[in-house]
């Protein structure tokens, strides 16, 4: 790929019959992500987005609100452009079909067209469906009803302007046979020849008469008719580069588009309609149209009426842009059909970015600051030759793997690649252990090379998560002190990871994704459960011993053999739910010396547990690491933090070693 060619990217221009939800920023992040990763390749970007004001569904919505269409779209498109600046995107353009400009680039075609006579007038009978604003045939209309949005058709017989688009039937199904990314992904692809090559594909009618909808641009030729919405609204993409960004040509050097991004259900009007019009108009054809899946909500379609209509504003407001913006990349391919559910992204928050990147950064620097003086060291011998050896060839591979991702709109794929290194840096930070490496001063110098590791890891980091989480990731450039600027082209070495480090002060700020608390339910403490209860012999309650005022005395375990008032039935004992727990990430709490926030998976669920470790452990050397935990323990406060359960760790008034389990099991195993 050379770095320097244009790269013109678009979006569907969506309808102002209603304020934006899911499905409208689904497809602008993606969009975002890409423009954001190929001008930071040097790449000439334009990027497309706006709205689609004419037709049907706007005229209607207008009328419902009372006021004239005009009015409606003025008072809508500043919803979808607040949107899309709280959601960070970078588009460089934004289009309304009723700029005067695009009207008159449309009213351009179709006269060429007509006069091209490619445009006729011909009478039509046939089945319309008013809120997909389309006529059908006898064959595909079903009991009366639309056989897209099942809605009751009506016979409509009129005159109209028809655009000869059968006749370009063979050339289409040539050019999709010959260009392989031409239509995406595959399936998609497959299923658009498939009904080309069974199929006659009869002409378009690309007008509609004023007497039933004048809301659209008049017909230059016949004005009492205005043109079809979809015709109009295909046309955004070639007329958006004759007058925008601010009134100026953008350029033709931009056209053929490399990518058109939508939905599944408007593949048919960009693969055929509007293939075909530019095939009429001489035009080239985009180098491809990319249709991705939809989004259904906690298993449903998502609908007003069925008030599940997930809201961008709120997810942002709650979760933040960039975690909103992980999240829809990271949860289905790209291209297939995905479910929201706050669940999921809670954990996905949690897992990847909170304890993933967050974490990584956040253990990194505490160290930097704790055993180099705030400065990234240099390397000095290998400290694990084996993984060091391999996070390089991860590393090094990571550009060319993205940049494959990205051509290829695997968005989900590039994140997993990216999270890989994430674990990787986990593991040889546990695995070399820089909080022993710093009590002997023999082991400074592989001390330096654990650190200096990290960071250069965390920079290729930065720079390959910038196009998804932007807001994050300048802040991570910012926090390890890194003169970059990921708003402009970033220089190759900035990808090579020999490229040096050393030096530089950090600067630690506040973490980049706060924990999310998970739902409540799975967390039910069991009826009847009581702190003071639950001491199990042999174990330290440690939880229970922070360094502040405690919230309830500890029991002391017992030193001698139990009297017969102390055994417990086994029923008793068996209300004790232990079970393995996975730590996730580990913070000190503040102001205390013994108090560690434990982060811990259960499997399918995410726990936060307050212990009194922190004397015996350092919060680094116990991510990863399995544990066993009284999963039933009520929730209790210490020092204001929830605790959600117990460790359990051997040990009398101090604690000697934390429980845990001979073999390697899954987190959330049951001991019995
Ligand atoms: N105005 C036309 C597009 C004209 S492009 C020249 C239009 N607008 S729309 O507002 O109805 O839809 C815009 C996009 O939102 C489509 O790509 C559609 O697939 C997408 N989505 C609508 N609901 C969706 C989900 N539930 N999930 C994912 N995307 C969905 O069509």
């Amino acid at each position: 790929m050379q770095h320097n060619q244009p790269f013109y990217i678009t979006t569907p221009i969506y309808y102002v019959n209603d304020v934006p939800h899911i499905g409208h920023a689904y497809t602008t992040i993606a969009a975002d992500v890409l423009a954001r990763y190929w001008r930071l390749h040097g790449r000439d970007v334009s990027f497309l987005t706006g709205l689609d004001e004419h037709g049907q569904k706007v005229q209607q919505a207008a009328a419902k609100a009372g006021i004239d269409p005009q009015t409606h779209c003025d008072k809508l498109a500043p919803q979808f452009q607040r949107l899309w600046t709280r959601l960070d995107i970078s588009n460089d353009a934004f289009i309304r079909t009723t700029d005067p400009q695009h009207q008159s680039v449309v009213q351009r075609y179709l006269r060429q067209l007509y006069d091209q006579g490619l445009i006729y007038r011909d009478s039509y009978t046939g089945w319309y469906c008013m809120f997909d604003e389309r006529f059908w045939t006898e064959k595909d209309v079903a009991d009366g009803l639309c056989p897209d949005c099942k809605r009751p058709v009506e016979q409509l017989s009129e005159y109209n302007y028809f655009f000869r688009m059968g006749q370009y039937q063979d050339r289409l199904i040539e050019h999709i046979k010959t260009h392989e990314h031409f239509i995406r992904p595959e399936s998609r692809r497959n299923e658009v020849l498939g009904f080309l090559t069974t199929q006659r594909l009869g002409d378009l009618s690309i007008s509609r008469p004023k007497s039933r909808l004048s809301w659209g641009i008049e017909l230059p030729f016949d004005t009492t008719y205005v043109t079809y919405v979809w015709f109009d609204a295909l046309l955004n993409y070639v007329s958006a580069l004759e007058y925008l960004p601010d009134g100026n040509p953008a350029g033709s050097r931009f056209w053929p588009a490399d990518v058109h991004l939508l939905g599944k259900d408007i593949l048919t009007t960009h693969a055929v309609y509007w293939s075909t019009m530019l095939m009429a108009l001489g035009l080239p054809l985009p180098k491809t149209i990319f249709a991705h899946g939809w989004w259904t909500v906690d298993g449903e379609k998502m609908s007003k009426s069925r008030g599940n209509v997930v809201d961008p504003h709120e997810m942002v407001e709650e979760f933040g842009a960039d975690a909103f913006r992980y999240f829809l990349l990271r949860e289905v391919p790209f291209g297939q059909d995905g479910d929201f559910s706050r669940t999921a992204m809670i954990t996905t928050i949690n897992s990847d970015l909170a304890n993933g990147i967050g974490n990584l950064l956040s253990r990194t620097l505490t160290m930097i600051e704790r055993y180099t003086d705030g400065k990234i060291p240099a390397a000095g011998p290998p400290a694990h030759a084996e993984l060091e050896t391999h996070i390089a060839r991860v590393a090094t591979a990571l550009p060319s793997t993205l940049e494959r991702g990205f051509l290829a709109l695997a968005f989900r794929d590039n994140l997993q690649a990216i999270g890989e290194l994430v674990r990787l840096c986990d593991e040889y930070i546990d695995k070399t252990a820089p909080w022993k490496l710093a009590k002997n001063p023999d082991d400074a110098p592989k001390l330096k090379t654990v650190l200096n590791t990290a960071v250069r890891a965390l920079r290729l980091l930065a720079v390959s998560l910038y196009p998804f989480i932007p807001q994050a990731a300048k802040q991570l450039v910012g926090q390890l002190g890194l003169p970059l600027d990921l708003a402009t082209t970033l220089p190759a070495e900035v990808y090579q990871w020999d490229t040096p480090v050393a030096g530089m002060p950090i600067a630690k700020g506040p973490g980049l994704f706060p924990r999310i608390a998970p739902p409540t339910t799975a967390a039910t403490p069991v009826r009847g459960q009581d702190r003071s209860a639950s001491t199990i012999k042999g174990v330290t309650h440690v939880s229970d011993v922070p360094a502040a005022p405690q919230p309830t005395a500890p029991t002391p375990a017992p030193t001698t053999a139990p009297t017969v008032s102390d055994q417990i039935t086994i029923d008793e004992f068996m209300k004790v739910q232990l079970k393995t727990a996975k730590v996730l990430s580990a913070e000190r709490v503040p102001k205390s010396s013994k108090l560690l926030k434990l982060q811990v998976s259960l499997g399918a669920e995410q726990r936060q547990i307050v212990a009194g470790i922190g004397k015996t452990y350092e919060p680094e050397s116990l991510i990863g690491k399995t544990i066993v935990i009284v999963a039933n323990l009520k929730p209790a406060k210490l020092m204001g933090i929830e605790s959600q359960g117990m460790v359990l760790a051997a040990g009398d008034t101090e604690v000697r070693g934390l429980a845990t389990v001979l073999e390697d099991v899954d987190p959330g195993t049951k001991i019995k």
